[in-house]
C-alpha cells in the first residue's frame, strides 16, 4: 500500500511516526473515512467539513485546504488501484518532542493517508440474498464527546470487543435512561410500521455521513417517512427491522439482537427499498 505522510507519498513499510506524536501518546487527533469506488467518492465534501469542524472543535488548525485535501485523495486512490476503498486521513496534534497534557504551540500537526479496502456496493439491493448481521446491546460507555470523530478511539474498542468475541458483528449502545445511542463504528435506525426512526444528532453520537445521507435520500424520494427523535431500547428491541449506517457498509440490515430475531427474522422490505434510494443518489453528496 502506498500511504501519505506530511506532505509525502510513500511505502506503508516507510511510514514512520516518532512515540512523542500526541496521535501515540494520547490519541489527540482526528480522523475520517471516505468511500470510493473506481476512483469515484461518496460524499466526500460532507466528510471534509465534519473533519474541520472536529478539528475546530479540538483546537487544531486544519494544515491543508480543501484542494490538497482532494489532492492527496485522489492521489491515495490512484497509486493504490482505483479499487473499492475507504480512503482513511488522521491529523494529530503533533510532537513536542515531550510528554505534556497542554496544547503545544508552533508544533505542526501530523497528517497521515491510507486506504482501507472496503466491500462493493451491491448492484441492485436483494432482501431475498442479502446477509444480515447480528449485534449485541449494552450500556454505552464511552465519554461525552461522541460527536467528535476522535482518534481516541478505546471506549469504541471495548464496546466493538464485546460483540466480536462472541462471533457478534457490532455492539450498539443506550445511555443510562435506556435510549439508543448508536453502534461502536455505525448509527444505528429502526423501523416501526413503516416509520424509521434514528437517534436526533447531540453529543451522545457520531453525526455518520451515511446516515446523513440514508436521511437526506429517502427524504427527497418522499415514499419513506423518517424521524429523528429519541428512540427507546424498548422500541428497537420490538422493532419490525434494525439497521446500521457507515461509510462502508452504507446501510446494513440487522437480523439478530442479543441472540433474538429482528422482526420476522428475515431482511427486511423497507430495508430494500432505503437501499435502492440510497444506491440511486450516494453520488449526489
Ligand atoms: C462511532 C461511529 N458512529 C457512526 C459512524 C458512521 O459514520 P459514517 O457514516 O460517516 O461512516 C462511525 C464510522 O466509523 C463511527 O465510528
Amino acid at each position: 500500500m502506498i500511504v501519505y505522510l506530511n506532505g509525502e507519498y510513500m511505502p506503508a513499510e516507510q511510514a514512520t511516526i516518532s512515540p512523542f506524536d500526541r496521535g501515540f501518546l494520547f490519541g489527540d487527533g482526528i480522523y475520517d473515512v471516505t468511500p470510493s469506488y473506481g476512483g469515484k467518492m461518496v460524499g466526500f465534501k460532507l466528510h471534509l467539513e465534519r473533519m474541520d469542524n472536529g478539528l475546530k472543535s479540538i483546537g487544531i488548525e486544519n494544515p491543508l485546504t480543501t484542494e490538497q485535501w482532494h489532492e492527496i485523495a485522489t492521489q491515495l486512490s490512484q497509486k493504490n488501484g482505483d479499487q473499492n476503498l475507504g480512503i482513511y486521513f488522521q491529523i494529530s496534534r503533533g510532537n513536542e518532542g515531550r510528554r505534556f497534557h497542554g496544547f503545544p504551540s508552533n508544533v505542526k500537526p501530523t497528517v497521515f493517508g491510507m486506504v482501507i479496502e472496503i466491500a462493493p456496493h451491491p448492484a441492485i439491493p436483494n432482501r431475498h440474498i442479502e446477509a444480515g448481521l447480528k449485534v449485541i446491546s449494552t450500556e454505552d460507555l464511552r465519554w461525552s464527546r461522541c460527536h467528535i470523530k476522535s482518534t481516541a478511539m478505546l471506549g469504541n474498542v471495548l464496546h466493538f470487543q464485546q460483540s466480536y468475541s462472541v462471533q457478534n458483528n457490532e455492539t450498539i449502545m443506550y445511555n443510562a435512561l435506556g435510549q439508543l445511542t448508536e453502534g461502536s463504528y455505525s448509527n444505528v435506525f429502526i423501523v416501526e410500521d413503516g416509520v424509521v426512526a434514528t437517534p436526533i444528532l447531540d453529543h451522545q453520537l457520531l453525526p455518520g455521513i451515511s446516515r446523513h445521507i440514508a436521511i437526506e435520500s429517502m427524504r427527497a424520494d418522499g415514499s419513506i417517512k423518517v424521524e429523528e427523535r429519541i428512540v427507546t431500547m424498548d422500541e428497537v428491541r420490538n422493532a419490525d427491522e434494525i439497521w446500521i449506517t457507515n461509510s462502508s457498509k452504507h446501510i446494513a440490515p440487522v437480523l439478530e439482537l442479543d441472540g433474538e430475531p429482528v422482526g420476522d427474522g428475515l431482511v427486511g422490505e423497507v430495508w430494500e427499498r432505503a437501499m435502492t434510494i440510497y444506491m440511486a443518489a450516494k453520488y449526489d453528496f
